[in-house]
């Protein structure tokens, strides 16, 4: 028996060095990697990862080599050895230029060494993630090992986001970063980043003090329900000074996500309102709303002081964001506080606008041209490019008067309005709210719905579904008030959000997600002290 043992020993030793196994639970193991890797091939034994593990890369791939480094730290508990401008190592980051034709493609490959190939250093880093999901440990020798194989692999679409609505119950920057932590595990690239509504402004805006001093706080919180009537007594406050915003894009930077901020306008503005009621139709004071829905005041966009005043904003946000992409919001403007408002009736007048409809048009038409004036896309919810009233007698702003370039993010109403948009030219984010909020409750939108979701309604022609560039899923926070909760709403549906942006269509399985590679996720949020919903008592 002794004998026996000991000689296993050896040869697992000497098996060690070369980086093949000899014999350890990775043989067999599947790859559990989310989102599902579009092509895998197996191939017979594993590779060993040693408990000292060299990596090289070229210096272009520095960046990622240092992430994966501290990957394999932090989970695994191994010393990484970076060897800069090598390219021997047990782990290789290896420049492929043919590996280019879909930004973020990637190749990952183990047979006695592990090669992650791409031509960019996005696709590196998703090799990277999905390398850290292949790894397994060996329960009775504790060896670390990644079946043989091979990977080829690249997303379905190129935007996949995650939206934060900080301003209705503020999060703050630890909530911000294990998202933006989570977001890359699992491929997302694009950080929306919710930052000013009617019950909170939370980005500095220095020229502006009042926006925060006043409009980052409010008294108490409505809770319990669009209906009801109680309240939080608490006082609430929060917002992210420029400096913690620059963190945060730094941070993101590192895991390849773009943060868009979406600053709302010209409605869902009541905070700003309660700053500088200047900005407001009627011009009275009152305190930043503290109950949610439809709120009490919209930005006077009839008057060019206010007007100046949101492109002075957009151009603080062009400056500290460095992204394609800034939003603004632009839904469910409701125009009680326009319909009395005498400056909106002789701008409507001068400018021959017949309805209010085709007024909130109009703005949000010169809101796009200005952001295209400064090199940049403008994205809205659905509202921007679809106007209500379009039956309405006399109306002829159908909404196509955006710059070139917008991007319509679609959220509720008929399918058949994305072929409309798109029909006119326009991307589209598919945000289809019976899929992809997170906020809604689980009997709402069960798991499997949320997998299913396709960003490419069946309704779309396929000469259109070039336009679709993408999805995005949303927390909004009206009634999260604690990190629990938010963390129960957001996992772990993102997680089958990300396979349905990732993953192309005939790879996807609900079965093999729910049973068999959702298990090892839900451990290693276990692990991190994230909790979910459980998705296996539905
Ligand atoms: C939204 O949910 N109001 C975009």
């Amino acid at each position: 028996m002794a004998a026996a043992a000991a000689g296993t020993a050896i040869s697992l030793s000497s098996a060690l060095l070369l980086g093949c196994s000899a014999g350890t639970a990775a043989d067999s193991a599947e790859y559990m990697v989310i989102p599902q890797p579009n092509e895998i091939t197996y191939m017979a034994g594993s590779t060993v990862i040693p408990d000292k593990v060299a990596i090289a890369f070229p210096e272009e791939f520095a960046s990622e080599a240092a992430m994966l480094g501290r990957y394999l730290s932090e989970d695994f508990n191994v010393r990484p050895v970076l060897r800069r401008d090598r390219s021997s190592g047990r782990i290789l980051l290896k420049k492929d230029p043919a590996l280019g034709s879909i930004p973020g493609q990637y190749r990952i490959s183990a047979d006695g060494k592990i090669e992650i190939s791409s031509a960019t250093a996005e696709g590196i880093f998703y090799g990277i993630q999905s390398l850290r999901q292949m790894i397994t440990r060996d329960t009775v020798s504790a060896v670390l090992a990644v079946r043989n194989g091979e990977i080829n692999d690249h997303p379905a679409f190129q935007w996949r986001a995650f939206m934060l609505d900080d301003a209705r119950n503020f999060r703050g920057m630890e909530s911000v970063k294990m998202f933006l932590d989570e977001m890359a595990r699992l491929k997302m690239n694009v950080f929306h980043w919710h930052l000013t509504d009617d019950q909170g402004w939370r980005i500095e805006i220095p020229e502006y003090p009042l926006l925060t001093e006043v409009g980052s706080r409010r008294d108490s919180t409505h809770i319990g329900g669009w209906n009801s009537h109680e309240y939080d007594p608490n006082p609430q406050e929060g917002f992210y000074t420029q400096d913690q915003i620059r963190e945060v894009l730094e941070y993101a930077d590192a895991r390849h996500i773009t943060v868009m901020p979406e600053i709302e306008m010209p409605g869902h503005s009541s905070a700003a309102i309660a700053a500088y009621p200047w900005l407001g139709p009627i011009g009275k004071p009152f305190r930043t709303p503290c109950r949610f829905g439809y709120a009490a005041d919209l930005f006077d966009v009839s008057r060019p002081e206010v007007v100046a005043f949101l492109c002075y904003i957009l151009d603080e946000i062009m400056v500290l964001f460095p992204g394609p992409v800034i939003h603004i919001g632009g839904d469910e403007v409701s125009f009680n506080m326009w319909e009395n408002a005498p400056t909106v009736r002789k701008y409507m007048a001068e400018h021959n606008i017949g309805s209010l409809s085709e007024f909130q048009l109009d703005f949000t038409d010169r809101i796009s041209a200005y952001i295209a004036s400064k090199g940049r896309r403008m994205m809205g919810w659905s509202d921007i490019g679809l106007n209500p009233d379009e039956n309405a007698a006399g109306v002829t702003d159908t909404g196509d008067g955006l710059a070139e370039g917008s991007i319509i993010q679609f959220w509720k109403g008929d399918l058949s309005q994305i072929t409309d948009v798109a029909e006119r030219g326009y991307d589209v984010v598919n945000s289809y709210h019976m899929c992809t909020y997170l906020d809604y409750n689980y009997e709402w939108i069960p798991l499997k719905n949320a997998y299913d979701f396709s960003p490419i309604p069946d309704s779309l022609p396929e000469n259109l579904h070039g336009k679709i560039i993408g999805f995005g899923c949303q927390l909004w926070t009206e009634w999260i008030m604690t990190d629990e909760k938010m963390c129960r709403q957001a996992f772990p549906r993102i997680a089958a959000l990300a396979e349905a942006g990732w993953t192309d269509t005939a790879n996807k399985d609900y079965g093999r997600f729910r049973d068999t590679k959702l298990p090892r996720l839900l451990e290693i949020w276990d692990a991190e002290g994230i909790v979910y919903h459980n998705p296996y008592t539905d």
